[in-house]
């Protein structure tokens, strides 16, 4: 059985997951309304997969007894200057995600919670990549800067990182 403490934990971060899903869903309407059409798949992808961790937190939640909300979501933002400027959003964004799934492994640590602890592990190996995948994304648009031709290539090549966001065995 789930304690308090912990259920609160993993309802946060459901609603952290299912924010994440619709921000990405905006910016990917947004990148495919402006033609880069390789940056909204990995991003409609990115937005599916968000869902995906919504999802498991609250099956996980249901299967141990506790009850899972789904929450109400504000309306994302959905005008961007540019694609650095979403990257950066990302990468910022991923950052949070890390450090409020920290807090949820640091509450099953103080609540003796090892079931869940051991659940969570997934989403910290998760965090390493998507922390990554963005920094990368934020390095190479620096060196492009506002270069056209290099913001063609940008998004052509992303498409290749669409199978590389989702870790094995999901
Ligand atoms: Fe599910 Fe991007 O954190």
């Amino acid at each position: 059985m789930l304690s308090k403490k912990i259920q609160n934990a993993l309802n946060n971060q459901i609603e952290l997951e299912a924010a994440s899903s619709n921000y990405y869903l905006a910016m990917a309407s947004w990148a495919e309304s402006e033609g880069f059409n390789g940056v909204a798949n990995f991003l409609y992808t990115h937005s599916d997969e968000e869902r995906i961790h919504m999802i498991k937190l609250v099956r996980f939640i249901n299967e141990r007894g506790g009850k899972a909300v789904v929450p109400a979501l504000k309306e994302p933002i959905s005008k961007f200057k540019n694609l650095t400027e979403i990257f950066d959003i990302i990468l910022k964004h991923e950052i949070l995600v890390t450090s409020e799934i920290n807090k949820v492994v640091d509450a099953c640590l103080s609540e003796k919670d090892y079931t869940t602890h051991n659940f969570m592990q997934w989403y910290v190996a998760e965090q390493l990549e998507e922390e990554s995948l963005a920094k990368n994304n934020v390095d190479k648009l620096r060196l492009i800067g506002d270069d056209k031709g290099g913001m063609y290539l940008f998004d052509r090549d992303i498409a290749a990182l669409i199978p590389t966001a989702t870790p094995k065995g999901k």
